[in-house]
């Protein structure tokens, strides 16, 4: 499996160098603005016909050869290769200010996030194609690009897991489960299972209430990061009609009139300004870098656009609303040494030492694993809500969870220096959004965050709740085994609403999944175009027009496979 990656290596070795030589010039058909998981799929889906010249645009560097990036466990210590952004202070969490770090590298945040591959429920695509009026993003539909853009590779291990296979491709992307349990998860998934009433199911094939034992990005038997990079990078490169450019920061798109006509980036590494020719810009920048370059194009909301002194193309006050992300909120464990956790394998020289020869010899040990992932997905019940309008929570179609409960062995609050595991439940079907706007004209000022977390008196109900159900399950009979104690909030804290809230307040943070601020719908038409404009389109997790019930990146994959076939058949 080592000789298969080196193999691979070379091969993208032996194409680069034809691809690097071309000019940067004449007229492109399709200039795309950001390397995340969308903009490698678009890319790669529309330069299979050689016809066409496509450019791929990124401000990130190319990270392809990293061993932080490449090995699964070691994302949490990857701090290179991001936006480092962080929210506005939130006053929901009493002025507490999450942090929305993005990926910014080739792969975008494929390259740097926690490999967790779900689809989640049916009835989320089923309303998109309702939403947007583009009838190929209902389930029956899309699953045909989830299966375009994955496939799912078995992975040898000493445990059982349900995967159907009928739900599973044969594209670029490989998914795998993990090669070991971490040491935790033994108790976690049964006292999930009888705390919440959840069984095990496949969260990949259009499930989205139970208990998933987890499938991630990562290659089974090489247990390296499987991402956009990688997956759909090799393929672009062996193609004359395409070209993927590190290091190109977007700095605006140049409009004729209401057309899109050309891009302007700057070189990060030695500050040279170009302006390309398009046919068609597709901006492919993430959730909160698309609505800032729309602004700065002068597109977006006209009050804020003419305050900041930017020429306004479009008048479209949605840009930058919307911002949907699934906040977390944590129970810091202290654990027994028996479980894998990465303050063991980070700091503990002798864990240190063993890890990297495991991983080293025959890949297996903690470094193979995206560490811990296991998952469950449910509903809150009704009850829980009475005093409060909870309309929007109990009419969600019955597959749509509320809550995810997870666990990792990533200290997300390192309150004690001990082997920590964190256990979280997030709120994945809020209900009241937050924004994403821009402090000035300057492309180089960081975009400003409204996170909003917890913003309607039902999403407060919800996460207090889960809150208050995860500490009890986790302080259970049965978790002793590998809880020593609750660290954070810790055992003298009442487990009472008000009490759980101030905790709550303190320990919430972003599953970085932020989504929607360009949302099909609202700013988007249903061919993808930004609506009154021609020639530019917006495809990936800002094009969401709500949030998924389950981590995102698979539905990313999908939805830009999908946008690809419909550009494709609008051009043709
Ligand atoms: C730390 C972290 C952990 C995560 N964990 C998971 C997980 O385990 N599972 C999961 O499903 N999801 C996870 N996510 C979310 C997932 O990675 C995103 O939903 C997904 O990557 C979004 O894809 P995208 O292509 O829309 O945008 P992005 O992946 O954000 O890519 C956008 C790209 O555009 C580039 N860009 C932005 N502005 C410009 C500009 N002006 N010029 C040029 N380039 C620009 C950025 O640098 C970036 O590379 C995580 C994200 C992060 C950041
Ligand atoms: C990655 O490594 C290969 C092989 O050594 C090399 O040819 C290539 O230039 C490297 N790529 C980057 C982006 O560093
Ligand atoms: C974010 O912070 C890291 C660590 O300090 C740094 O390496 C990186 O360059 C920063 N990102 C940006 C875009 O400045
Ligand atoms: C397996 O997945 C397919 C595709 O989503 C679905 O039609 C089928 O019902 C699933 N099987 C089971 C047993 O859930
Ligand atoms: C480090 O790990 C070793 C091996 O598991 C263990 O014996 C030792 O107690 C650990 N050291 C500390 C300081 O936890
Ligand atoms: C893998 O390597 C480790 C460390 O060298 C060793 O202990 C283990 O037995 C090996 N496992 C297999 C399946 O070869
Ligand atoms: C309750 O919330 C819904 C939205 O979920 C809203 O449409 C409705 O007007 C609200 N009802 C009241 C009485 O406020
Ligand atoms: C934390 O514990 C580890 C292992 O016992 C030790 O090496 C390290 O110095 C400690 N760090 C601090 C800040 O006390
Ligand atoms: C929350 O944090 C604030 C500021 O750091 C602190 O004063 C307060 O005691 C904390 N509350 C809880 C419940 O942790």
């Amino acid at each position: 499996m080592v000789a298969l990656y080196a193999f691979r290596a070379l091969l993208a070795f032996a194409t680069v160098s034809s691809t690097v030589a071309q000019q940067l010039t004449g007229t492109y058909d399709y200039v795309i603005v950001g390397g995340g998981p969308a903009g490698f799929v678009l890319a790669e889906k529309l330069s299979q016909n050689p016809s066409k010249r496509v450019v791929l645009l990124e401000a990130g560097p190319d990270g392809i050869n990293n061993s932080l990036v490449n090995t699964p466990a070691y994302y949490p210590l990857l701090t290179e290769y991001k936006w480092n952004y962080t929210s506005q202070p939130d006053p929901n969490l009493g002025g507490n200010a999450p942090d929305l770090k993005q990926g910014r590298a080739f792969g975008g945040g494929s390259a740097v996030n926690g490999m967790a591959y779900c689809r989640g429920a049916r009835s989320v695509f089923n309303e998109w194609a309702t939403i947007s009026g583009n009838p190929g993003l209902a389930w029956n539909s899309l699953l045909e690009d989830f299966k375009a853009t994955s496939h799912y590779e078995f992975q040898p291990a000493d445990y059982e897991q349900y995967v159907n296979l009928s739900a599973s491709g044969n594209g670029p992307l490989e998914v795998s489960r993990t090669s070991a349990y971490t040491g935790f998860d033994v108790p976690f998934i049964s006292t999930l299972k009888a705390g919440l009433g959840v069984e095990e199911v496949d969260m990949l094939d259009g499930t989205g209430i139970g208990l998933d034992l987890g499938i991630a990005a990562i290659n089974a038997g090489e247990r390296t990061r499987s991402y956009a990079r990688n997956a759909f990078g090799s393929l672009i490169e062996t193609r004359r009609n395409a070209q993927m450019i590190p290091n190109a920061w977007v700095t605006k798109v140049g409009f004729r009139g209401k057309k899109a006509t050309s891009v302007s980036y700057v070189n990060t590494l030695n500050g040279k300004k170009t302006t390309l020719a398009a046919k068609e810009v597709i901006v492919t920048a993430g959730a909160v870098n698309t609505p800032q370059l729309l602004m700065l194009s002068g597109v977006g909301p006209k009050s804020k656009l003419t305050e900041l002194g930017i020429p306004v193309v479009a008048d479209i006050p949605a840009v930058g609303t919307n911002l949907y992300d699934h906040p977390v909120a944590v129970v810091m464990l202290e654990v027994t040494p028996e479980v894998k956790t990465v303050w063991q394998w980070a700091f503990n020289e002798t864990e240190k030492v063993i890890a990297e020869q495991q991983y080293a010899a025959n890949r297996s040990g903690p470094l193979g694993w995206n560490n811990g992932f296991v998952y469950a997905a449910t509903r809150v019940p009704d009850a829980v809500f009475a005093g409060v309008n909870a309309t929007h929570y109990t009419s969600l179609p019955a597959d749509r969870p509320h809550i995810i409960w997870e666990y990792t062995t990533v200290p997300f609050k390192q309150v004690t220096n001990t082997s920590l595991v964190t256990a979280w439940v997030s709120l994945v079907q809020a209900e009241d959004p937050g924004y994403v706007t821009i402090p000035s004209k300057d492309y180089k000022d960081d975009p400003l965050i409204f996170s909003n977390y917890y913003g309607s008196p039902a999403d407060k109900k919800a996460i207090i709740w889960a809150y208050k159900k995860m500490r009890e399950m986790m302080a259970s009979e049965e978790m002793q085994s590998v809880v020593v104690q609750e660290a954070y909030p810790g055992s003298n804290v009442p487990n009472t609403d008000e009490e759980v809230w101030k905790a709550i307040q303190n320990a919430s943070f972003s599953f970085h999944h932020p989504l929607g601020t360009a949302a099909l719908g609202k700013v988007l038409d249903s061919d993808w175009r930004v609506k009154g404009l021609q020639g530019i389109r917006v495809v990936g997790a800002a094009a969401f027009p709500g949030p998924p019930s389950c981590h995102p990146m698979a539905d990313v994959y999908a939805i830009a496979h999908r946008a690809a076939r419909d550009i494709q058949a609008a051009d043709h």
